[in-house]
């Protein structure tokens, strides 16, 4: 049984995974308490990691019903991610390991997020395209085995969740931002303003969107208060619309230029119901298999670094100690 940990952003993660099975999946998120800045401050975000660690993993083996004594070995989120958040969850992985002797493997988050297809039920054999989206990332990774991925396309800019998160703040909805569009565009038109798909005749399989953030703020600044107000639900549809048409855009040529049988996706991003449709609808005219993780593996969890850690040589102790994050 592997105990993982998970730290790289806001969200405070403790998992036990056994034979891709989980066992427990702990998430505590700080998402209230980074709301008034508009963002994850890091140095908060840190200390509330370091306030919530030791529950999250005594959770996790309770949830579990296990104890240190069933772990064979460790795993825990060594990046990219921020680096003080990261150091949290990396500190406690190796205290906790050393204590035992036990080994410990350190994860690639974006490797995480691919992983999570690897869990049970119904876990999904490689080869496979994964679409990543979440705050951080944007990216197209092409999955060849279940120990490592191949980076098609990834950003520009920002990430697409940055993006909603950014064009969220700039509508008065709270962070994280995501669900928030998703629920106001519910009540909007998706013509209605005409934003930008970046990319959508060269960049190969990468992405933007620092153009259709700036459409946005172009918007509402031209807008007088009351019909801003009255117009935001239209705003959120149209803006949330590009963001979808690109990431689908950008899977679509993928699928042109490669062979592939299967597709999944990844990061928060993937937690958007339009996007779920339009992939959903994208396979579906190609006859390919898709695989959607529940929304809690498609946020940020430790269940998706225990997965990852099963395919990778874990460190003995004592070579771990000396590990500094991944920035
Ligand atoms: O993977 P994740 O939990 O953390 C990072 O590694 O960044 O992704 C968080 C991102 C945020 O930008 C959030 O706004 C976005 O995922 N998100 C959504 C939805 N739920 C979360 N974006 C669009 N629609 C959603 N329903
Ligand atoms: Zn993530």
């Amino acid at each position: 049984m592997i105990l993982a940990v998970e730290t790289s952003c806001d969200d405070t993660c403790a998992a036990l995974v056994a034979d891709g099975q989980i066992r427990s999946n702990v998430i505590s998120s700080q998402a209230a308490a980074h709301e008034r800045y508009g963002g994850v401050v890091p140095e908060v975000a840190s200390r509330h990691h370091l306030e919530l660690i030791d529950r999250i993993i005594l959770a996790a083996l309770a949830e579990a019903g296990a104890s240190l004594d069933d772990v064979d070995a460790l795993a825990v989120t060594r990046g990219p991610g921020m680096v003080g958040p990261l150091l949290v969850g990396i500190t406690a992985a190796k205290a906790l390991a050393a204590s035992r002797r036990k080994p410990l493997a350190g994860i690639d988050h974006l490797q995480g997020h691919v992983a999570a297809n690897f869990l049970a039920p119904d876990p999904l054999e490689p080869p496979f395209l994964c679409l990543v989206a979440s705050g951080g990332h944007t990216l197209l990774a092409g999955v060849g085995d279940r120990s490592g991925f191949e980076i098609l396309g990834q950003t520009l800019d920002d990430a697409a969740g940055e993006a909603l998160d950014k064009g969220a703040r700039l509508l008065g909805l709270p962070y994280p931002g995501g669900p928030g569009i998703e629920r106001l565009a519910r009540e909007g038109d998706p013509d209605a303003f005409d934003f930008p798909v970046a990319l959508a005749h060269g960049g190969g399989l990468d992405f933007s969107f620092s153009g259709v953030k700036t459409a946005l703020l172009l918007a509402v600044r031209g807008l007088e208060p009351d019909e801003l107000d009255r117009r935001r639900a239209d705003l959120a549809a149209s803006y949330q619309r590009a963001v979808v048409d690109q990431l689908t855009a950008r899977l679509e040529r993928a699928l042109e230029e490669g062979t592939w049988e299967a597709v999944a996706l990844g990061g928060g991003v993937a937690a958007n119901g339009p996007l779920r449709e339009r992939i959903a609808r994208l396979c579906e005219e190609r006859a390919l298999r898709l695989k959607l993780v529940p929304m809690e593996l498609c946020t940020d969890n430790a269940a998706m670094i225990g997965s990852a850690a099963r395919f990778v040589d874990a460190t003995p102790y004592p070579d771990y100690l000396g590990w500094d994050a991944w920035a």
